[in-house]
């Protein structure tokens, strides 16, 4: 079944539902969203930024792109697409909130998981590259603070290594829609981690295993090991995380200096169901 681009947005301004004409979308109070070259639009008002320029940077999606494309987290989107698979409807719509250059949604696609999709980021250059590569699906620069969405109108959202904001994934799912979030777990990119920082910090209290107005159906880990061959890989992987940021400059010397690297990949899939009304 062919991927059908997602409707059901709304006004950032005023929350009144936006109707697409030819190349913007406007609400009835005549705000006006012009669709972009590349087939996105930009939801995230003025007033809504914290930065001039949020989110990832050009060269942070750039990295991620190279290091997806080269697949070494395909067993990842092909967990998440068993779980949507075996817990969402024959056909669904599908939310991917902070969808990055569009990798997980593209990947679902291949999958054969039929979707009308919806891909979000708060960074326009992430939201450019994901429209550049799919242009059948519905791509929009916002914020999950705010989501530009029609309140109960989504099957189910994606929340991968992002900025989960529970009230508003919970008001755009139609009630018994499907979460499913991936974070990072204990092991994750250990062996990384122990070339750039001095010693390995214990891992940080996570947010609570079953948000508010939340179900657990099911929580899977997924574990495998990847090696890097390549200077260029390091690098690419290094800068798609905030560890580049969080590394001193001995830490990202020690990395750069790398020719191979083996990592263990460790992450953790929690499908929830958002409670019926
Ligand atoms: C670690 S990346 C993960 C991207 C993608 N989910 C993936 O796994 O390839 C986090 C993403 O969240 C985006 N982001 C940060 N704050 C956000 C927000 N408030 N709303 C939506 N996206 C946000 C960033 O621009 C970035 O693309
Ligand atoms: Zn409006």
């Amino acid at each position: 079944m062919p991927t059908t681009p997602f409707q059901a947005l709304r006004c950032p301004i005023d929350g009144s539902a936006l109707t697409r004409h030819d190349k913007s979308w406007r609400c009835e109070a005549g705000h006006s969203y012009d669709v972009a070259r590349e087939g996105y639009v930009h939801l995230l008002p003025v007033q809504n930024k914290r930065s001039k320029d949020p989110g990832d940077s050009k060269e942070m999606v750039a990295a991620r792109r190279r290091f997806l494309h080269a697949g070494y987290y395909r067993p990842i989107a092909h967990a998440l697409g068993q779980s949507l698979l075996c817990h969402g409807q024959s056909s669904m719509s599908c939310l991917d909130a902070g969808c990055g250059e569009g990798y997980y949604l593209r990947e679902l696609q291949s999958m054969g998981v039929p979707l009308s999709i919806l891909g979000l980021d708060i960074s326009k250059w992430a939201v450019q590259a994901a429209a550049k590569l799919d242009k059948s699906s519905t791509w929009v620069v916002g914020s999950n603070a705010n989501l530009p969405i029609v309140s109960a109108s989504v099957d189910s959202v994606l929340c991968l290594f992002g900025f989960p904001v529970y009230t508003e994934f919970a008001r755009v799912l139609k009630p018994g829609g499907l979460l499913l979030q991936v974070d990072t777990g204990e092991q994750h990119l250990r062996e990384l981690r122990e070339v750039i920082y001095p010693s390995l910090k214990p891992p940080r209290d996570s947010e609570p295993l079953v948000p508010e107005g939340f179900s657990l159906l099911e929580q899977s880990t997924v574990c495998f090991a990847i090696e890097l061959e390549s200077r260029e890989a390091i690098a690419d992987l290094l800068a798609m995380t905030p560890h580049l940021y969080r590394a001193s400059q001995a830490g990202r010397e020690n990395a750069a200096a790398l020719e191979r690297l083996s990592l263990s990949i460790d992450v953790r899939i929690k499908c929830l169901r958002r409670a019926l009304d």
